[in-house]
Protein backbone atom coordinates (compact mmCIF):
# COMPACT_ATOMS: atom_id res chain seq x y z
CA UNK A 1 0.00 0.00 0.00
CA UNK A 2 1.75 2.93 -0.81
CA UNK A 3 1.19 6.37 1.40
CA UNK A 4 -2.28 7.99 1.82
CA UNK A 5 -2.48 11.04 -0.59
CA UNK A 6 -4.91 13.42 0.70
CA UNK A 7 -5.40 15.13 -3.32
CA UNK A 8 -6.36 11.95 -4.57
CA UNK A 9 -10.07 12.12 -5.87
CA UNK A 10 -11.98 9.44 -4.41
CA UNK A 11 -12.65 6.31 -5.69
CA UNK A 12 -16.36 5.68 -6.88
CA UNK A 13 -16.21 2.41 -6.60
CA UNK A 14 -15.26 2.49 -2.81
CA UNK A 15 -17.97 5.03 -2.26
CA UNK A 16 -20.40 2.32 -3.98
CA UNK A 17 -18.79 -0.37 -1.61
CA UNK A 18 -20.04 1.16 1.28
CA UNK A 19 -23.10 3.10 0.85
CA UNK A 20 -24.50 -0.18 -0.62
CA UNK A 21 -23.03 -2.01 2.86
CA UNK A 22 -24.43 0.98 4.74
CA UNK A 23 -27.78 0.79 3.53
CA UNK A 24 -28.28 -2.59 3.28
CA UNK A 25 -27.43 -2.51 7.27
CA UNK A 26 -29.72 0.23 7.93
CA UNK A 27 -32.73 -0.11 5.78
CA UNK A 28 -34.35 2.92 6.93
CA UNK A 29 -32.00 4.91 4.17
CA UNK A 30 -34.40 3.33 1.82
CA UNK A 31 -32.67 2.77 -1.88
CA UNK A 32 -28.97 3.12 -2.35
CA UNK A 33 -29.47 3.59 -6.23
CA UNK A 34 -30.44 7.23 -6.09
CA UNK A 35 -27.60 8.34 -3.13
CA UNK A 36 -25.21 6.41 -5.60
CA UNK A 37 -26.32 8.47 -8.04
CA UNK A 38 -25.80 11.79 -6.62
CA UNK A 39 -22.52 10.49 -5.24
CA UNK A 40 -21.28 9.72 -8.80
CA UNK A 41 -22.24 13.30 -10.01
CA UNK A 42 -20.17 14.96 -6.90
CA UNK A 43 -17.20 12.48 -7.18
CA UNK A 44 -16.86 13.13 -11.00
CA UNK A 45 -17.30 17.12 -10.77
CA UNK A 46 -15.19 17.79 -7.53
CA UNK A 47 -13.48 14.72 -6.79
CA UNK A 48 -15.12 13.74 -3.32
CA UNK A 49 -18.45 13.85 -1.76
CA UNK A 50 -20.15 14.07 1.46
CA UNK A 51 -21.22 11.65 4.22
CA UNK A 52 -25.10 12.34 5.53
CA UNK A 53 -24.90 12.15 9.28
CA UNK A 54 -26.33 8.59 9.27
CA UNK A 55 -23.41 7.77 7.00
CA UNK A 56 -20.90 9.15 8.80
CA UNK A 57 -21.99 7.73 12.24
CA UNK A 58 -22.44 4.03 10.80
CA UNK A 59 -19.58 4.26 9.05
CA UNK A 60 -17.42 5.26 12.31
CA UNK A 61 -19.08 2.16 13.71
CA UNK A 62 -18.39 -0.17 11.04
CA UNK A 63 -14.84 1.19 11.01
CA UNK A 64 -14.70 0.34 14.79
CA UNK A 65 -15.90 -2.81 13.58
CA UNK A 66 -13.46 -3.33 11.38
CA UNK A 67 -10.38 -2.89 13.64
CA UNK A 68 -8.47 -5.94 13.69
CA UNK A 69 -6.48 -5.15 16.51
CA UNK A 70 -9.24 -4.30 18.71
CA UNK A 71 -10.52 -6.70 21.35
CA UNK A 72 -13.09 -4.46 22.35
CA UNK A 73 -15.11 -4.54 19.14
CA UNK A 74 -18.34 -6.06 21.06
CA UNK A 75 -19.09 -2.45 22.15
CA UNK A 76 -19.41 -0.96 18.38
CA UNK A 77 -22.99 -0.11 17.57
CA UNK A 78 -22.69 1.84 21.11
CA UNK A 79 -20.11 4.25 19.64
CA UNK A 80 -21.09 7.90 20.06
CA UNK A 81 -20.44 10.37 17.13
CA UNK A 82 -19.28 13.36 17.61
CA UNK A 83 -20.07 15.11 14.17
CA UNK A 84 -17.07 18.05 13.72
CA UNK A 85 -16.88 18.17 10.40
CA UNK A 86 -17.69 22.23 10.64
CA UNK A 87 -15.19 23.32 12.93
CA UNK A 88 -11.97 24.26 11.20
CA UNK A 89 -10.14 26.90 13.39
CA UNK A 90 -7.80 25.56 15.69
CA UNK A 91 -9.25 27.06 18.89
CA UNK A 92 -12.80 25.61 18.40
CA UNK A 93 -10.88 22.65 17.34
CA UNK A 94 -9.39 22.45 20.56
CA UNK A 95 -12.84 23.49 22.54
CA UNK A 96 -14.18 20.22 20.75
CA UNK A 97 -11.41 17.91 22.26
CA UNK A 98 -11.56 19.05 25.62
CA UNK A 99 -15.64 18.14 25.57
CA UNK A 100 -15.01 15.20 23.62
CA UNK A 101 -13.00 14.17 26.96
CA UNK A 102 -15.59 15.50 29.06
CA UNK A 103 -18.24 13.06 26.74
CA UNK A 104 -15.90 10.17 27.19
CA UNK A 105 -15.07 10.86 31.21
CA UNK A 106 -18.51 11.18 31.79
CA UNK A 107 -19.96 14.34 34.26
CA UNK A 108 -21.20 14.83 37.56
CA UNK A 109 -22.17 11.48 39.53
CA UNK A 110 -21.22 9.57 35.98
CA UNK A 111 -17.55 10.87 36.03
CA UNK A 112 -15.98 7.59 35.27
CA UNK A 113 -18.40 5.66 33.34
CA UNK A 114 -16.54 5.91 30.64
CA UNK A 115 -17.96 5.55 27.21
CA UNK A 116 -16.64 5.17 23.62
CA UNK A 117 -16.93 8.49 21.67
CA UNK A 118 -15.34 9.83 18.09
CA UNK A 119 -15.42 13.40 17.53
CA UNK A 120 -14.47 13.57 13.77
CA UNK A 121 -13.45 17.09 11.95
CA UNK A 122 -13.17 18.02 8.44
CA UNK A 123 -12.80 15.52 5.70
CA UNK A 124 -9.91 15.89 3.47
CA UNK A 125 -10.94 17.70 0.42
CA UNK A 126 -8.04 17.57 -2.69
CA UNK A 127 -6.54 20.85 -3.01
CA UNK A 128 -7.43 21.92 0.66
CA UNK A 129 -4.91 22.17 3.65
CA UNK A 130 -4.93 19.50 6.52
CA UNK A 131 -5.34 20.43 10.27
CA UNK A 132 -3.27 17.94 12.03
CA UNK A 133 -3.08 17.00 15.85
CA UNK A 134 0.77 15.98 16.45
CA UNK A 135 -0.47 13.86 19.52
CA UNK A 136 -1.09 10.63 19.36
CA UNK A 137 -3.35 10.67 22.33
CA UNK A 138 -5.29 13.00 23.81
CA UNK A 139 -3.60 12.10 27.07
CA UNK A 140 -0.26 11.79 27.44
CA UNK A 141 2.81 11.85 29.98
CA UNK A 142 5.77 13.52 28.78
CA UNK A 143 9.19 12.21 29.69
CA UNK A 144 12.73 14.14 30.77
CA UNK A 145 16.05 12.16 30.73
CA UNK A 146 17.97 14.05 33.33
CA UNK A 147 21.71 13.71 34.30
CA UNK A 148 19.94 10.47 36.67
CA UNK A 149 17.83 8.74 34.06
CA UNK A 150 14.71 9.00 32.64
CA UNK A 151 11.71 10.52 34.34
CA UNK A 152 8.13 10.49 33.37
CA UNK A 153 7.47 8.00 30.28
CA UNK A 154 10.52 7.76 27.74
CA UNK A 155 8.39 7.11 25.13
CA UNK A 156 7.69 10.94 24.86
CA UNK A 157 10.75 12.08 25.68
CA UNK A 158 11.82 13.26 21.82
CA UNK A 159 7.79 14.80 21.65
CA UNK A 160 8.62 16.46 24.91
CA UNK A 161 12.12 18.12 24.15
CA UNK A 162 9.86 19.18 20.94
CA UNK A 163 7.67 20.75 22.64
CA UNK A 164 9.57 22.17 25.30
CA UNK A 165 11.47 24.01 22.05
CA UNK A 166 8.28 25.48 20.88
CA UNK A 167 8.02 27.28 24.02
CA UNK A 168 6.49 24.45 26.79
CA UNK A 169 7.24 24.01 30.09
CA UNK A 170 6.67 20.55 32.17
CA UNK A 171 6.70 20.45 36.08
CA UNK A 172 9.10 17.82 35.67
CA UNK A 173 7.47 15.10 37.25
CA UNK A 174 6.71 11.64 36.31
CA UNK A 175 3.32 12.36 35.11
CA UNK A 176 3.23 15.53 33.47
CA UNK A 177 0.19 16.07 30.83
CA UNK A 178 1.67 16.76 27.60
CA UNK A 179 -0.49 19.87 25.44
CA UNK A 180 -1.84 19.22 22.34
CA UNK A 181 -0.48 20.52 19.21
CA UNK A 182 -2.20 21.69 16.18
CA UNK A 183 -1.35 22.55 12.86
CA UNK A 184 -3.02 23.68 10.16
CA UNK A 185 -1.91 23.13 6.36
CA UNK A 186 1.92 24.42 6.38
CA UNK A 187 0.75 27.28 9.73
CA UNK A 188 3.00 27.28 12.83
CA UNK A 189 1.54 25.24 15.11
CA UNK A 190 -0.04 26.04 18.46
CA UNK A 191 0.38 24.30 22.09
CA UNK A 192 -2.96 23.80 24.29
CA UNK A 193 -2.67 22.97 27.56
CA UNK A 194 -5.69 20.61 28.64
CA UNK A 195 -7.68 21.94 31.62
CA UNK A 196 -7.55 19.44 34.58
CA UNK A 197 -11.34 18.92 34.43
CA UNK A 198 -10.80 17.37 31.49
CA UNK A 199 -8.50 14.45 32.48
CA UNK A 200 -9.08 11.86 34.61
CA UNK A 201 -6.21 10.21 36.67
CA UNK A 202 -6.33 7.11 39.10
CA UNK A 203 -3.81 6.98 41.50
CA UNK A 204 -2.79 3.53 42.21
CA UNK A 205 -2.67 1.35 44.95
CA UNK A 206 -2.99 -2.76 45.83
CA UNK A 207 -6.08 -4.55 47.59
CA UNK A 208 -3.09 -5.91 50.18
CA UNK A 209 0.72 -4.04 50.03
CA UNK A 210 0.31 -0.38 51.77
CA UNK A 211 3.28 0.21 50.22
CA UNK A 212 2.75 0.06 46.59
CA UNK A 213 0.71 3.82 46.95
CA UNK A 214 3.73 5.00 47.90
CA UNK A 215 5.22 4.69 44.78
CA UNK A 216 3.24 7.28 43.60
CA UNK A 217 2.22 5.63 40.54
CA UNK A 218 -0.80 6.97 38.41
CA UNK A 219 -2.28 6.41 34.64
CA UNK A 220 -5.13 8.35 33.10
CA UNK A 221 -8.65 7.08 32.84
CA UNK A 222 -9.82 7.51 29.25
CA UNK A 223 -7.19 6.10 26.29
CA UNK A 224 -8.18 8.62 23.46
CA UNK A 225 -5.80 7.52 20.13
CA UNK A 226 -5.70 11.23 17.86
CA UNK A 227 -3.07 9.82 14.88
CA UNK A 228 -4.90 7.61 12.76
CA UNK A 229 -6.71 8.24 9.97
CA UNK A 230 -10.83 7.71 9.61
CA UNK A 231 -11.08 6.35 6.07
CA UNK A 232 -15.20 5.79 5.34
CA UNK A 233 -16.11 4.95 1.20
CA UNK A 234 -12.87 6.40 0.24
CA UNK A 235 -13.72 9.95 2.07
CA UNK A 236 -10.77 10.27 4.71
CA UNK A 237 -11.04 12.03 7.59
CA UNK A 238 -7.06 12.59 8.63
CA UNK A 239 -8.53 13.91 12.38
CA UNK A 240 -11.03 11.79 14.04
CA UNK A 241 -9.77 11.10 17.63
CA UNK A 242 -11.73 7.93 19.24
CA UNK A 243 -12.02 6.56 22.72
CA UNK A 244 -12.91 4.32 24.40
CA UNK A 245 -11.58 2.31 28.40
CA UNK A 246 -8.91 0.65 29.30
CA UNK A 247 -7.97 -3.17 29.54
CA UNK A 248 -6.12 -3.23 32.62
CA UNK A 249 -2.95 -5.14 31.18
CA UNK A 250 -2.60 -1.74 28.78
CA UNK A 251 -1.29 -0.33 32.00
CA UNK A 252 0.14 -2.52 33.94
CA UNK A 253 1.52 -5.35 31.46
CA UNK A 254 2.70 -2.45 29.04
CA UNK A 255 2.67 1.14 30.16
CA UNK A 256 3.93 0.65 33.79
CA UNK A 257 6.01 -2.54 33.23
CA UNK A 258 8.12 -2.29 29.69
CA UNK A 259 11.28 -1.51 30.14
CA UNK A 260 11.39 1.17 27.28
CA UNK A 261 8.48 3.00 29.00
CA UNK A 262 7.99 3.09 33.02
CA UNK A 263 9.52 0.05 33.97
CA UNK A 264 8.47 -0.53 37.42
CA UNK A 265 9.05 -4.33 37.15
CA UNK A 266 12.11 -4.20 39.45
CA UNK A 267 10.71 -1.76 41.35
CA UNK A 268 7.69 -3.71 42.19
CA UNK A 269 9.69 -7.30 42.79
CA UNK A 270 12.10 -5.54 45.20
CA UNK A 271 9.51 -4.03 47.00
CA UNK A 272 7.95 -7.47 47.26
CA UNK A 273 11.11 -9.34 48.47
CA UNK A 274 11.10 -11.10 45.87
CA UNK A 275 14.36 -13.26 44.57
CA UNK A 276 16.22 -11.51 41.35
CA UNK A 277 19.00 -13.29 41.57
CA UNK A 278 17.45 -16.36 38.56
CA UNK A 279 15.01 -16.18 36.37
CA UNK A 280 13.43 -19.31 37.19
CA UNK A 281 11.99 -17.89 40.01
CA UNK A 282 9.54 -16.18 37.97
CA UNK A 283 10.22 -12.53 40.05
CA UNK A 284 9.12 -11.03 37.08
CA UNK A 285 5.76 -12.74 36.41
CA UNK A 286 5.01 -12.59 39.97
CA UNK A 287 6.02 -8.48 40.38
CA UNK A 288 3.52 -8.08 36.97
CA UNK A 289 0.54 -10.24 38.29
CA UNK A 290 0.53 -7.86 41.61
CA UNK A 291 0.94 -4.36 39.33
CA UNK A 292 -1.79 -5.89 37.19
CA UNK A 293 -3.78 -5.77 40.39
CA UNK A 294 -2.98 -2.79 41.76
CA UNK A 295 -4.38 -1.22 38.39
CA UNK A 296 -7.92 -3.52 38.33
CA UNK A 297 -8.27 -2.66 41.60
CA UNK A 298 -7.50 1.02 41.66
CA UNK A 299 -10.00 1.71 38.44
CA UNK A 300 -12.60 0.02 40.06
CA UNK A 301 -12.32 1.75 43.67
CA UNK A 302 -12.30 5.19 41.93
CA UNK A 303 -15.20 3.68 40.16
CA UNK A 304 -13.56 4.10 36.43
CA UNK A 305 -14.44 1.73 33.83
CA UNK A 306 -11.89 -0.76 33.46
CA UNK A 307 -11.67 -4.35 32.32
CA UNK A 308 -9.58 -7.20 33.03
CA UNK A 309 -8.12 -9.23 30.20
CA UNK A 310 -10.33 -12.88 31.07
CA UNK A 311 -13.48 -11.06 30.87
CA UNK A 312 -12.54 -9.24 27.43
CA UNK A 313 -11.44 -12.19 25.80
CA UNK A 314 -14.87 -13.71 26.23
CA UNK A 315 -16.83 -10.95 25.15
CA UNK A 316 -14.34 -11.07 22.14
CA UNK A 317 -15.29 -14.67 21.09
CA UNK A 318 -18.74 -13.60 21.85
CA UNK A 319 -18.89 -11.16 19.64
CA UNK A 320 -17.05 -12.79 16.91
CA UNK A 321 -20.32 -15.39 17.14
CA UNK A 322 -22.69 -12.37 16.89
CA UNK A 323 -21.06 -11.00 13.96
CA UNK A 324 -20.79 -14.58 12.73
CA UNK A 325 -25.03 -14.73 13.02
CA UNK A 326 -25.23 -11.82 10.97
CA UNK A 327 -23.04 -13.13 7.92
CA UNK A 328 -20.15 -11.19 8.60
CA UNK A 329 -16.33 -12.45 9.18
CA UNK A 330 -14.58 -10.32 12.20
CA UNK A 331 -10.93 -10.10 10.55
CA UNK A 332 -8.56 -10.02 13.50
CA UNK A 333 -5.01 -9.89 14.27
CA UNK A 334 -3.72 -12.62 16.56
CA UNK A 335 -0.88 -10.46 17.71
CA UNK A 336 -2.73 -8.12 19.04
CA UNK A 337 -5.88 -9.76 20.36
CA UNK A 338 -4.28 -11.81 22.86
CA UNK A 339 -3.28 -10.02 25.73
CA UNK A 340 -0.10 -9.67 26.97
CA UNK A 341 -0.18 -11.58 30.03
CA UNK A 342 -1.02 -14.83 30.68
CA UNK A 343 -2.36 -14.96 27.30
CA UNK A 344 -3.00 -19.04 26.83
CA UNK A 345 -5.33 -18.51 29.97
CA UNK A 346 -7.33 -16.67 27.86
CA UNK A 347 -9.64 -18.18 25.43
CA UNK A 348 -8.55 -15.57 22.08
CA UNK A 349 -5.23 -17.36 22.31
CA UNK A 350 -6.44 -21.16 21.04
CA UNK A 351 -7.68 -20.11 17.85
CA UNK A 352 -6.76 -18.44 14.51
CA UNK A 353 -8.57 -15.46 12.48
CA UNK A 354 -8.81 -14.06 9.27
CA UNK A 355 -7.02 -10.93 8.38
CA UNK A 356 -8.38 -8.91 5.38
CA UNK A 357 -8.32 -5.18 5.57
CA UNK A 358 -11.97 -4.34 5.41
CA UNK A 359 -13.18 -0.95 5.07
CA UNK A 360 -14.36 1.44 6.88
CA UNK A 361 -11.16 1.36 8.94
CA UNK A 362 -8.65 3.19 10.77
CA UNK A 363 -5.24 3.25 9.18
CA UNK A 364 -1.75 4.55 10.84
CA UNK A 365 -0.16 6.54 8.50
CA UNK A 366 4.18 6.16 8.46
CA UNK A 367 3.68 10.25 8.55
CA UNK A 368 1.67 10.84 11.65
CA UNK A 369 3.22 7.98 13.61
CA UNK A 370 6.59 9.76 12.98
CA UNK A 371 5.07 13.32 14.05
CA UNK A 372 3.87 11.80 17.39
CA UNK A 373 6.76 10.26 17.96
CA UNK A 374 9.05 13.11 17.28
CA UNK A 375 7.16 16.28 16.93
CA UNK A 376 8.91 17.11 14.05
CA UNK A 377 6.57 17.49 11.08
CA UNK A 378 8.30 16.12 7.49
CA UNK A 379 8.41 18.95 4.86
CA UNK A 380 5.30 18.34 2.58
CA UNK A 381 6.15 16.92 -1.17
CA UNK A 382 3.51 17.62 -3.61
CA UNK A 383 1.51 14.78 -4.07
CA UNK A 384 2.39 14.81 -8.20
CA UNK A 385 6.05 15.19 -8.16
CA UNK A 386 6.65 11.94 -5.01
CA UNK A 387 8.64 9.57 -6.71
CA UNK A 388 7.33 5.85 -5.32
CA UNK A 389 10.53 5.73 -3.70
CA UNK A 390 9.77 8.13 -1.32
CA UNK A 391 6.02 6.59 -0.12
CA UNK A 392 6.15 5.08 2.72
CA UNK A 393 3.60 2.90 3.37
CA UNK A 394 0.54 3.07 5.52
CA UNK A 395 0.52 0.76 8.27
CA UNK A 396 -2.50 -1.88 8.29
CA UNK A 397 -5.91 -1.29 10.09
CA UNK A 398 -4.93 -0.94 13.50
CA UNK A 399 -6.60 0.22 16.72
CA UNK A 400 -6.15 -0.93 20.52
CA UNK A 401 -3.86 -2.28 23.20
CA UNK A 402 -0.12 -3.27 21.33
CA UNK A 403 0.71 -6.97 22.37
CA UNK A 404 3.39 -8.97 20.79
CA UNK A 405 2.67 -13.00 20.65
CA UNK A 406 3.39 -15.93 18.65
CA UNK A 407 1.48 -17.57 16.85
CA UNK A 408 -0.76 -20.54 18.66
CA UNK A 409 -3.63 -22.51 16.97
CA UNK A 410 -6.25 -24.81 19.05
CA UNK A 411 -9.51 -25.98 19.12
CA UNK A 412 -12.24 -23.07 19.23
CA UNK A 413 -13.48 -22.61 22.86
CA UNK A 414 -17.20 -21.70 23.66
CA UNK A 415 -17.66 -17.76 23.74
CA UNK A 416 -19.68 -16.41 27.02
CA UNK A 417 -23.29 -15.45 27.07
CA UNK A 418 -23.47 -11.52 27.17
CA UNK A 419 -23.71 -9.96 30.84
CA UNK A 420 -26.92 -8.64 30.69
CA UNK A 421 -26.05 -5.52 32.69
CA UNK A 422 -23.64 -4.01 29.88
CA UNK A 423 -24.77 -1.69 26.82
CA UNK A 424 -23.52 -3.57 23.83
CA UNK A 425 -25.96 -1.54 21.01
CA UNK A 426 -29.29 -3.32 20.41
CA UNK A 427 -28.76 -6.90 19.05
CA UNK A 428 -28.67 -6.86 14.75
CA UNK A 429 -31.40 -9.36 13.44
CA UNK A 430 -30.73 -12.42 10.67
CA UNK A 431 -30.24 -11.08 6.83
CA UNK A 432 -33.61 -12.69 5.50
CA UNK A 433 -31.66 -14.57 3.58
CA UNK A 434 -29.27 -15.93 6.34
CA UNK A 435 -32.47 -16.54 8.40
CA UNK A 436 -33.94 -18.74 5.58
CA UNK A 437 -30.85 -21.12 4.94
CA UNK A 438 -28.15 -20.67 7.60
CA UNK A 439 -25.43 -21.54 5.00
CA UNK A 440 -26.01 -18.50 3.25
CA UNK A 441 -23.18 -16.69 5.07
CA UNK A 442 -20.46 -19.26 2.88
CA UNK A 443 -22.23 -17.05 0.48
CA UNK A 444 -21.76 -13.64 0.97
CA UNK A 445 -18.93 -12.14 -0.23
CA UNK A 446 -16.80 -9.71 1.95
CA UNK A 447 -16.67 -6.94 -0.10
CA UNK A 448 -18.87 -5.31 -0.53
CA UNK A 449 -20.52 -7.00 2.50
CA UNK A 450 -23.89 -8.10 2.36
CA UNK A 451 -25.84 -6.85 4.79
CA UNK A 452 -27.61 -8.45 7.94
CA UNK A 453 -30.24 -5.99 9.40
CA UNK A 454 -30.84 -3.01 10.75
CA UNK A 455 -29.50 -1.04 13.99
CA UNK A 456 -30.47 2.41 14.86
CA UNK A 457 -27.97 5.28 13.45
CA UNK A 458 -28.86 7.72 15.88
CA UNK A 459 -29.34 5.93 19.01
CA UNK A 460 -26.30 7.78 20.84
CA UNK A 461 -25.98 10.89 18.91
CA UNK A 462 -27.12 14.19 19.75
CA UNK A 463 -26.40 16.60 16.75
CA UNK A 464 -29.40 16.54 14.08
CA UNK A 465 -29.33 14.29 10.86
CA UNK A 466 -28.56 15.35 6.94
CA UNK A 467 -25.49 16.28 5.06
CA UNK A 468 -22.98 18.38 6.97
CA UNK A 469 -21.55 21.08 4.90
CA UNK A 470 -17.85 21.69 4.58
CA UNK A 471 -17.37 25.32 5.51
CA UNK A 472 -15.46 27.67 2.95
CA UNK A 473 -11.80 28.03 2.95
CA UNK A 474 -9.84 29.74 0.53
CA UNK A 475 -9.42 27.13 -2.38
CA UNK A 476 -8.04 27.60 -5.75
CA UNK A 477 -10.10 28.92 -8.43
CA UNK A 478 -10.05 25.34 -10.49
CA UNK A 479 -11.88 23.77 -7.00
CA UNK A 480 -14.86 25.87 -7.29
CA UNK A 481 -17.26 23.98 -7.99
CA UNK A 482 -16.38 22.27 -4.76
CA UNK A 483 -17.08 25.60 -2.78
CA UNK A 484 -20.62 25.86 -4.40
CA UNK A 485 -21.67 21.90 -3.56
CA UNK A 486 -20.08 22.13 -0.49
CA UNK A 487 -20.58 24.88 1.27
N1 LIG B 1 -2.70 0.79 24.60
C1 LIG B 1 -2.89 2.20 24.56
C2 LIG B 1 -2.48 2.82 25.88
O1 LIG B 1 -2.05 2.13 26.73
C3 LIG B 1 -4.33 2.57 24.29
C4 LIG B 1 -4.94 1.99 23.05
C5 LIG B 1 -6.45 2.06 23.06
N2 LIG B 1 -6.98 1.24 24.11
C6 LIG B 1 -8.29 1.13 24.44
N3 LIG B 1 -8.59 0.39 25.45
N4 LIG B 1 -9.21 1.78 23.76
O2 LIG B 1 -2.64 3.96 26.14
Amino acid sequence: MTAWDPDRPVDFAEAEEFLRACHAELPKLGPVEPRLAVVREQIAALGTYTHTHAELVHGARMAWRNASRCIGRVYWRSLTVLDRRQHRAPDQIFDDLVSHLHTATGEGHNRGKLRAVISIFGQAVPGRPVTRLWNDQLIRYAGYRGDDGMTGDPQYEQFTSAVSRLGWTGKGSAFDLLPLVLQTGDGDPRLYELPESAVLEVPLAHPEYSWFAELGLRWHAVPAIANMRLSIGGVDYPLAPFSGWYMGTEIGARNLADAHRYDQIPVVAERLGLDTSSESTLWRDRALVELNRAVLWSFERAGVRVTDHHSESRLFLTHVERERRAGRDTPADWTWIVPPISGGLTPVFHRYYTEADQRPNFYLDRSAQQLSLTAIPQVSVPAQRTSPELRTPAEPAAAVCPVTGQTGARPVAEPEPLPADQDFGPDIDLHPAYAADPEATVRIPVRPKAAPGAADPDATVAIPAGPTPITAEPVPARKRGLRRLLG
